[in-house]
């Protein structure tokens, strides 16, 4: 059933909206001692990793959960009322990404984008055995890269349009070339929707296209762009940019515990039998044989699904449906461009990726390093002494980090030696990655710059204060972060036993 939630339209009233939501955020007033003696309020800018969870979250799941029950009967009331909320969770998901009801499902996989990836290669590795080849682009994470590598002959990754201006999107003439090599060999073209290093906005109604002329289908991992940018699978006046599969988590989009879940054509999961196996995805069993059922999602949701996750997330994308995600592209769009260009206003910082918001749309992340400061160090700083959490490495993503990475390097081979070209290498086997979800402000990005610019100016005296241990991380010299007083399971479950 289409649910058709309408955006707000009401400017005031969707501002409103975007700040109640901010406001209950859960955790986002959280306050951290720091190496300074001070205690403040911690700013989060780890949101590309996880999302902090929205406060409607937290009150419909109290709401929720006195009715739990495990679905798959219908008898009971908290089975039938579980049931019904489990159902309309599989629409959501649906409407969230303007996914018909006629032609496409979804089902929630365990573990996240990774666990979608991994089943649908799976699924059309075997469904399509011919098609041997993925085609995917430079810049995935991971789990965009190696399960196709698992189950397919060939993985061609295609490269990102790099001009003067660093490096940007997907190379559509290259993805066209692919096409072209491969052929019928091609099983999908699967691509990220946004970069989880950059920010990075892929053109995937073109890629789509491009796909659809050459007889192949796309997969968007939309890891990143569910929680940024609206995603329209379905109803384009060319059908050819409909998006046939999208892979997200949901601890990505505000529903920490949330699973991830699969929005696919229904006929790409039908006529092979469901990769795993158990109860739910029968229609009967006898000792020598059994039939799986033809009932979609069912028959790719074997065992009992994470119903409190999914209803969890399904809050999250009717809320962000209702304040509109058109609107939520701008803010979001608007702040990482802010960011960007606050930071290009301290010297020696290096930002990786095109910043030229006119050529390149970017939401969501922004990764960067400060000239010859090991990332971890900055990380560290950031974080000890100015309460910005970010996340510092490779991210999931070596060859594109990497790739940027030397291609900065080289940039400046006129001005250093060699020797000083290979202590920056060593230093900058990773970067800095500050991201964004809706509950940040211009406040939260302003802070950042000044925790930068103060790093900058007094680099020596920060060095001074870390060591680098055998892992590559360096850790403060003396201050130590005990999380037990802040949080522990065991002393909150022996305090509420003892009260
Ligand atoms: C673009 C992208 N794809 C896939 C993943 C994997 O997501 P998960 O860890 O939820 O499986 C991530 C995680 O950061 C990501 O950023």
């Amino acid at each position: 059933m289409k649910e058709n939630i309408l955006p707000c339209q009401d400017d005031d009233l969707r501002h409103r909206m975007l700040q109640k939501l901010r406001e209950s955020t859960t955790g986002i007033d959280v306050e951290y001692p720091l190496a300074t003696g001070e205690t403040s309020r911690r700013i989060y800018l780890d949101s590309t990793a996880s999302t902090l969870q929205l406060g409607v979250v937290k009150d419909v799941m109290d709401k929720y959960l006195p009715y739990y029950a495990n679905t798959h009967t219908n008898v009971h009331f908290n089975a039938k009322l579980s049931t019904a909320e489990f159902d309309w969770a599989h629409n959501m998901m649906l409407d969230f990404v303007d996914a018909d009801p006629e032609v496409y499902g979804s089902f929630f996989v365990g573990s996240g984008t990774t666990g979608c990836i991994n089943r649908i290669a799976r699924t059309l590795s075997r469904k399509r055995p011919e098609r041997d080849v993925v085609i995917t682009t430079i810049m995935e994470h991971h789990s965009n890269d190696l399960p196709h590598r698992k189950h397919f002959n060939e993985v061609v990754h295609i490269p990102v349009v790099i001009t003067e201006e660093g490096f940007g999107a997907a190379d559509l003439e290259k993805i066209e070339e692919a096409l072209k090599l491969y052929g019928e060999r091609v099983n999908y073209i699967s691509v990220t929707g946004v970069s989880n290093v950059t920010g990075i906005v892929n053109p995937i109604y073109d890629i789509a296209e491009l796909a659809h002329r050459y007889g192949t289908l796309i997969l968007v991992d939309a890891a990143q762009m569910a929680a940024h940018v609206p995603i329209k699978m379905s109803g384009h006046d060319n059908p050819l940019r409909n998006i046939d599969m999208v892979a997200m988590s949901g601890h990505k989009i505000y529903a920490p515990s949330s699973p991830g879940v699969v929005i696919t054509r229904r006929d790409l999961f039908s006529g092979i039998e469901p990769e795993e196996v158990g109860g739910g995805m029968v229609e009967d069993v006898h000792v020598d044989r059994y039939i799986p059922t033809d009932m979609f999602p069912d028959r790719e949701e074997a065992g009992t699904p994470n119903i409190a996750g999914a209803i969890a997330l399904a809050t999250v994308l009717y809320t962000l449906k209702k304040v509109g995600m058109d609107f939520i592209d701008e803010e979001e769009t608007d702040l990482v461009n802010y960011a960007i260009s606050r930071v290009k206003e301290i010297p020696g910082v290096v930002i990786y990726g095109q910043t030229n918001p006119d050529c390149c749309h970017r939401t969501g992340a922004m990764s960067i390093n400060i000239r010859g400061m090991h990332h971890s160090l900055t990380a560290a700083i950031l974080n000890d002494y100015h309460n910005v959490a970010v996340r510092n490495a490779c991210f999931c993503a070596h060859p594109y980090v990497r790739e940027m990475i030397s291609d900065d390097l080289m940039a400046q081979m006129d001005d250093l030696s060699n020797e000083e070209l290979e202590a920056l290498a060593e230093l900058h086997r990773g970067m800095v990655r500050a991201s964004f979800g809706i509950y940040n402000t211009r406040d939260d990005v302003d802070a950042l710059v000044s925790a930068l610019k103060d790093i900058v100016k007094n680099e020596d005296f920060y060095r001074q204060q870390y060591h680098q241990a055998a892992c590559d991380n360096f850790f403060h010299n003396t201050f130590k972060f005990d999380s037990t007083p802040v949080f522990s399971t065991k002393q909150a479950v022996d305090s509420w036993l003892d009260a």
